[in-house]
């Protein structure tokens, strides 16, 4: 275990403050949601995307945005949703070329264009091409005769390998899917014939104006498997993060899952080389017959070229199903081949991952107590080097980072508290804030870092762990607020200094609360041993740590009124607030909210990731049935009593609705008070704002009636 900080006690003077007003559901849905910003060559420019909505037209509404680093001013582009990405490339250092997600010649298909987006004049777009299928996530780099080399995704078609445009494909009489073997769907999506794949192509420099050259060709096809089908991106979460163009466009790195290893039981993936002109076949980088260590066998992350292209840096796992093992960082050579573990000692995981511009250095992003922060990495750093986070002070998380030219970084962030600052930090910390997103949206009106607040208290294991607090706006040392007790998933994750759309803290605190989010046991960004420590225990210590953290609060903070209190959870969350329901922690609730949570041991057994159970049980149904049978929430349904509220909706297939449906099912034969809310075009998560409005206003109206906020519960519930 890592040491905790000094713990950090915010004074609120409310005075200070005399605009302060709560964010409501409508306010943080509404309010811009903005992109990462990415620099061009020279850092004086950033790109990014700002997305609002419009309750009364039900529309959102997609800006442009160019952001100028050295003062932080902010203009606007004159392009909406159909621009879908933009790459600083050409021969200024404000040309770029985007893409057009419209295409008028082929119905389901994209365009590239070029432009030039300068400070003071927007040059004139032109037309480059148009692409006869959906691709995303490009790259892009100039080769040495002045044409560009670009690479990026598409579904390609099982047969043949071409790119896959649904607009264009013939669609079967029949609906049927029919399978022989496990992983029959994941996510939101059941599999089907075709997989995603990069692909390659060229724009030629004809005397200033750019033209498509060649074809668009299937890089990865050509990689031989005897089991899994090689696909890239990884889905559904996997994005242009798992590809690569080397600087000078002449050779290509991706990932794919292990092509000897059923996909459905194992997390492993493998990085491959190809050239760009796909003249050779895929090679392997690591994985087996690779010098890569031995112990090296799990998922590969962000293969990334050196900026002299002899090296490619990544992470990966050890697990070769484990999907939160800790992710090490790796430096492989590909003039020998030889592969060298960076930071050995270091027990983070490697998340965001680029080079610093001389070469020298790796700029990781890494969660640390609760929150993602940077950290540099010398290439030649010796074995026990363990790196300095160089953007915790600032307290938010960092959601991308783009290396500038002198070796700072342009940060993009968040937290609690802001749903988007950019800032620039030098390696010895200095930051200097360029734009914060709570000191302009009317939405975010009075947040300001202060509102995140943490505290440490004895895990049931003899550790010290944390915990997030967070207050509602005007808050008084004075007034008693009701607890609301959240409890995050995973449950290999953490409740954090981060902005959610989903889960926002704040606006749950400001429906009249204080929020406690405990990280027990499980939770990551405090060392692999706290989260491995959950295998087999999903109901053991979890359970004993939320109790712990709950007393502590209840000695430490006279402002909580524990009589009214509220628990809630989303998957792990849901499963554990389930669990809790059945034992005595469940009487100190008034009432519970389950967001997609297991209810029943083998019902495990139905998700699409069996790699993830069948780790966390310590074993498959086959021969570890008891270890699913142990921690099985509809076993104590003898005790459930306490109001309860299930969301639970279609499109999730990582955790099917009927666990949701089995727990309403009983809670109403027992006679507890319980309502059920589906979305039929949901998967995990409630993303719709639409949808998300409602969610919001419902769970709301729940919790506000059982703690008696509001007299009356609504009327909104289908009869039967
Ligand atoms: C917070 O306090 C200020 C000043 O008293 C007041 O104007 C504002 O309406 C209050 N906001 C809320 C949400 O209570
Ligand atoms: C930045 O914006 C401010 C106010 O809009 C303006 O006065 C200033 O000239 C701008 N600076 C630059 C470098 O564009
Ligand atoms: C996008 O493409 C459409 C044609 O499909 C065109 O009308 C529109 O102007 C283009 N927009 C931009 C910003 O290039
Ligand atoms: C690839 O196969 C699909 C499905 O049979 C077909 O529609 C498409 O035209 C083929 N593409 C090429 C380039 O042959
Ligand atoms: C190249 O471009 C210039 C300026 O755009 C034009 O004057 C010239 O005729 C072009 N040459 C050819 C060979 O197209
Ligand atoms: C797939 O190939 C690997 C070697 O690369 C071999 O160990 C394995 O048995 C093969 N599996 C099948 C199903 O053929
Ligand atoms: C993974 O699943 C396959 C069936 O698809 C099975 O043969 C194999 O034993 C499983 N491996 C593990 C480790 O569960
Ligand atoms: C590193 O993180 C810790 C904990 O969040 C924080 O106290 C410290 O200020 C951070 N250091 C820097 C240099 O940002
Ligand atoms: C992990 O669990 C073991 C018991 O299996 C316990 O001895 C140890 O203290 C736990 N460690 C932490 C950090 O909770
Ligand atoms: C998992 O099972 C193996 C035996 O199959 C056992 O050695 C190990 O201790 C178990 N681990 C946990 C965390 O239960
Ligand atoms: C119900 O709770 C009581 C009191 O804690 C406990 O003794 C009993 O075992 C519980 N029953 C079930 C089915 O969990």
């Amino acid at each position: 275990m890592m040491s905790p900080p000094t713990k950090v006690i915010s004074a609120l003077v409310a005075a200070l403050l005399p605009f302060a007003r709560a964010i409501t559901p409508e306010l943080m849905l509404a309010a811009p949601r903005r992109s990462a910003a990415t620099v061009n060559p020279t850092a004086q420019l950033a790109v990014f995307t700002s997305t609002t909505y419009d309750w009364a037209e039900h529309e959102p509404s997609t800006t442009w945005n160019l952001l100028h680093v050295a003062t932080g001013n902010i203009s606007e582009l004159p392009w909406g949703s159909e621009v879908s990405e933009v790459l600083w490339i050409g021969p200024t250092d404000t040309s770029v070329i985007y893409i057009n997600r419209t295409n008028d010649e082929v119905s389901g298909g994209i365009s590239i264009w070029s432009a030039d987006i300068g400070a003071e004049i927007i040059a004139p777009s032109s037309f480059i091409t148009s692409l006869a299928a959906p691709f995303s996530g490009f790259k892009a780099r100039q080769t040495e005769n002045g044409d560009i080399n670009w690479i990026a995704s598409s579904l390609a078609y099982a047969n043949n390998g071409s790119a896959y445009n649904s607009e264009l494909a013939t669609e079967p009489y029949s609906t049927a899917r029919y399978y022989d073997s496990i992983y029959i769907r994941h996510w939101d999506a059941y599999i089907s014939h075709e997989r995603y794949a990069v692909f390659a192509g060229t724009l030629g420099n004809s005397n200033g104006t750019w033209a498509q050259k060649g074809d668009v060709r299937n890089l990865i096809s050509a990689l031989e498997y005897n089991v899994t089908r090689p696909e890239t991106p990884v889905q559904p979460f996997g994005d242009s993060g798992d590809f690569d163009l080397s600087p000078d466009g002449t050779s290509v790195v991706f990932l794919t899952k292990a092509p000897h290893l059923p996909k459905a039981n194992y997390t492993a993936s493998y990085i491959y080389q190809v050239p760009f002109d796909g003249s050779s076949a895929p090679k392997a980088i690591n994985g087996p017959g690779s010098p890569a260590p031995e112990t090296a066998k799990g998922a590969s992350s962000s293969p990334r070229f050196s900026p002299d292209g002899r090296y490619v840096a990544y992470g990966q796992q050890d697990g070769i199903s484990y999907e939160s093992d800790r992710i090490k960082l790796y430096l492989a050579d590909l003039n020998s081949g030889e592969i060298k573990n960076l930071a050995p000692d270091w027990d983070l995981s490697v998340g965001l991952l680029k080079w610093g511009p001389d070469g020298q250095h790796l700029y990781v992003g890494a969660d640390y107590i609760a929150a993602t922060k940077l950290f540099i990495i010398p290439v030649n750093s010796d074995a026990s080097f363990i790196p300095k986070n160089v953007t915790g002070s600032r307290k938010t998380s960092i959601t991308d980072f783009d290396v500038l030219p002198n070796g700072n970084a342009l940060v993009s962030s968040n937290a609690v508290w802001t749903s988007r600052n950019f800032y620039t930090v030098t390696p010895e910390s200095h930051i200097e804030i360029l734009f914060a997103a709570n000191d302009v949206d009317p939405g975010l009106t009075g947040l300001h870092p202060e509102d995140f607040e943490e505290f440490w208290y004895p895990g049931s294991q003899g550790d010290l762990q944390h915990s997030v607090l967070i207050k509602p706006t005007n808050f008084s040392a004075d007034e008693k607020y009701p607890l609301v007790f959240y409890i995050h998933g995973g449950p290999q994750g953490y409740t954090g200094n981060t902005w959610s759309t989903r889960w926002n803290l704040r606006t749950w605190a400001d429906q009249g609360y204080v929020l406690i989010g405990p990280n027990p046991t499980g939770s990551t960004s405090f060392g692999q041993k706290l989260t491995d420590n959950i295998t087999n225990e999903w109901g053991s210590y979890p359970y004993e740590d939320l109790i712990n953290a709950y007393n502590y609060a209840k000695d430490n903070y006279d402002y909580i009124d524990f009589d009214n209190a509220i628990g809630a959870g989303a998957s792990y969350g849901g499963f554990m607030t389930n669990w809790i329901q059945g034992h005595d922690f469940g009487r100190k609730f008034k009432a519970l909210v389950t967001h997609d949570g297991t209810a029943c041991g083998e019902c495990k057994y139905q998700t699409d990731e069996i790699w993830f159970i069948n780790h966390d049980n310590n074993g498959t149904w086959l021969n570890a049935m008891q270890n699913y049978n142990k921690f099985d929430p509809l076993d104590h349904a003898a005790n459930f009593s306490t109001p309860h509220f299930i969301v639970h909706s279609d499109l999730d297939y990582r955790l099917p609705v009927g666990d949701g449906i089995a727990l309403f099912n009983v809670l109403q034969e027992k006679g507890v008070p319980s309502r059920f809310l589906n979305f039929p075009n949901e998967n995990h998560w409630v993303q719709d704002r639409e949808n998300s409005l409602v969610w919001h206003t419902e769970i709301y109206n729940w919790i506000n009636y059982w703690t008696g906020k509001v007299d009356s519960l609504s009327d909104t519930p289908i009869k039967s």
